[in-house]
């Protein structure tokens, strides 16, 4: 039993469903995220993990249930979702950077667009996010110019200028060539210890015994089993958790 801080779960997923036509992909998740707190999420491909993401920052609509960051429930549309979406940043396995604009540029355009930064002001919190993600040195080069995984790293600088209070992963180290995993995952796992709070698909097990405080296995748009790492990954309770588990352990 773990006890909820003070000011209550800073994500909350109450009995969300989720279809895509016939596919009922999200089926009654419920999922309380502490500030915080760091949960991974994993399970086999078309589990939903993608689409569960998507939903908390309203990429997605749901079909019932309700979501909440940090108390308020995911208004449909308007300012009050820009003000929301703003509070859940996300970066994706694709990195998605603005291919005709510096990567200076890349950070400092949203907070100038949509938070209405001066943009001297937003230069100077990129700068110092370019430096925490190890990048200064990139910032007057366009993406094409930076490897991959100092892309990925640019795209976690860009999220975080946004002042998110809870940061989503989707993969992000999964379109990476494997010496750029683990510079991608150190940033990851300073963030964690910062206190940043984070939802992140992985399945990098590395990743979530060192950062994690939480697994959450889904599977066929359920979340199947809940466990710490160390828990999930020595003694899952679930045969499809322990199925799923053989088949990654052994690549
Ligand atoms: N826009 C869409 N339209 C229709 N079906 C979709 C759409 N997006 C996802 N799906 C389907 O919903 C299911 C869940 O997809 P999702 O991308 O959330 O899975 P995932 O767990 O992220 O998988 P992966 O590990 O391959 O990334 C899959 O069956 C997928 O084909
Ligand atoms: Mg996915």
């Amino acid at each position: 039993m773990s006890v909820e801080p003070a000011g209550g779960p800073l994500v909350e997923l109450r009995d969300v469903n989720k279809h895509f036509g016939a596919l009922h992909v999200l089926r009654d998740i419920n999922l309380s995220v502490a500030r915080g707190e760091v949960v991974v999420v994993i399970g086999p491909s078309g589990s939903g993990k993608s689409t569960l993401c998507r939903t908390i920052n309203r990429l997605e609509t749901i079909d019932s249930g309700t979501i909440a960051v940090d108390g308020h429930p995911l208004p449909a549309e308007g300012k009050e979702l820009a003000r929301l979406r703003a509070d859940v940043g996300m970066v994706f396995q694709a990195f998605n950077l603005f291919a005709h604009k510096t990567v200076l540029q890349n950070v400092t355009l949203g907070p100038v667009k949509a938070k209405g930064v001066k943009k001297s002001e937003a230069e100077k919190t990129a700068m110092e996010l370019l430096d925490r993600v190890g990048v200064a040195d990139q910032a007057r080069k366009l993406p094409a110019q930076l490897s991959g995984g100092q892309q990925q790293r640019v795209a976690i600088a860009r999220a975080l200028a946004m002042k998110p209070k809870v940061m989503l992963f989707d993969e992000p180290t999964s379109a990476l060539d494997p010496e750029m995993i683990n510079e991608v995952l150190e940033v990851m796992i300073g963030l964690a210890h910062d206190g940043m709070t984070m939802i992140v698909v992985t399945h990098e097990m590395g990743f979530a015994r060192r950062a994690a405080n939480r697994v959450v296995f889904m599977d066929a748009g359920s979340i199947v089993e809940e466990a710490t790492p160390e828990e999930f990954f020595t003694n899952a309770q679930s045969d499809r958790a322990r199925d799923f588990l053989s088949k990654i352990l052994t690549h």
